[in-house]
């Protein structure tokens, strides 16, 4: 091409990307640590932090340790943890009796972090895979496999008013059986913990991305198989029409905030419920979509810092208010700098 080559433009989109100072006056998305909320894994004892192998970066930690970490994530200006509890395979059984134990890991850790870090919002997840030897979410029918709906929001909504009673400022349920939003509203209702927000797993998809996470809280390893099949009650990957449902079901039921799960994969069902609920939308990056980009990275095959940011850039302008990722400390570390 020549170089006296004219094009007669009356639109020249780079005129605003011409220079930093102007890029940044037209920035669409920002991220900021008040985006982010933390999952953090807890572990009985006062031992060392346990790396998850399939998670570099990432440690199931002591009470005390995780006490700690919250208050830096504060410090961070993060403003909320997700807490998982990792039990040992001796405290698991078929039912997941656990769950209900008032004096329970997940209970003593909660009760910790906010009587150390007040400040902190805590959230925990309802579901029974921490505490069942099959690793599913919720009871089984005698045929071993299918996850029976209505025993398990039974026991799920007891398990939710043990959490708010402990002080969690959301319980987070994740099993996905139908109509857990509505019974968990009114029995924390009945018990006088009306303030407790309900952060509902809304369109949780079964995903091949949860790998990692099983390996953190064990589920894999109890259930002996590492593509545990959710799919029994978790949505196909193959269907937005049906996260739309689930989504508006839950808000109907009284959920406070619409989560959707995975998040990078899922772009197209965040902005959707974005356009659909006036609800807050929260998204989950998970344990696979951190996994990915730190196996790159060390391979040196994809820069960290870059991937990561743009990846949570990506997820908020979808349409997340908030977003649950492994990276809410490191992110919040560089943008402080
Ligand atoms: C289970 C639960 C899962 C995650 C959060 N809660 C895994 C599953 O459904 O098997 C996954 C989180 C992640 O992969 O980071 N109730």
């Amino acid at each position: 091409m020549s170089a006296d080559f004219k094009l007669d433009l009356t639109h020249r989109p780079r005129r605003l990307r011409r220079t930093g100072a102007l890029r940044s006056l037209v920035e669409e998305t920002i991220l900021t640590p008040a985006d982010f909320i933390a999952p953090l894994f807890v572990v009985e004892g006062d031992g060392a932090p346990e790396p998850i192998p399939s998670m570099p970066g990432v440690s199931r930690l002591s009470i005390a340790d995780l006490v700690a970490e919250c208050r830096t994530l504060s410090g961070l200006g993060v403003p909320a943890v997700a807490l998982f509890p990792k039990l040992a395979d001796s405290l698991k059984d078929e039912r997941g009796t656990r769950a209900l134990d008032t004096t329970g890991l997940i209970i003593r850790a909660v009760h910790a972090v906010k009587a150390a870090v007040p400040q902190i919002s805590v959230m925990t997840d309802i579901a029974l895979d921490p505490y069942t030897t099959h690793g599913h979410d919720g009871l089984l029918l005698p045929d071993g496999e299918t996850v029976a709906n209505d025993e398990t929001v039974g026991v799920l909504t007891r398990m939710a008013v043990l959490h708010a009673q402990a002080g969690v400022d959301f319980v987070a349920p994740s099993d996905m059986m139908d109509g857990r939003v509505g019974a968990i509203r009114r029995a924390m209702d009945a018990a006088g913990c009306t303030h407790t927000a309900i952060m509902a797993y809304s369109a949780k998809f079964a995903s091949a991305y949860y790998g990692p996470f099983r390996d953190a809280v064990g589920s894999a390893k109890a259930a002996g198989t590492h593509s545990l099949d959710k799919r029994g009650y978790q949505v196909s990957p193959a269907n937005r029409r049906e996260a739309l449902i689930e989504a508006a079901l839950d808000e109907a039921e009284g959920a406070d905030v619409l989560m959707v799960k995975p998040a990078g994969p899922y772009l197209d069902i965040i902005r959707e419920i974005r356009n659909a609920t006036q609800r807050p939308v929260a998204a989950y990056q998970v344990s696979g979509e951190y996994a990915q980009l730190k196996a790159a990275a060390e391979r040196g095959w994809l820069d960290l810092a870059r991937t990561r940011r743009e990846s949570l850039l990506a997820i908020k302008r979808a349409g997340a208010d908030m977003i649950l990722t492994y990276f809410a400390k490191e992110m919040a570390t560089e943008l402080a700098l």
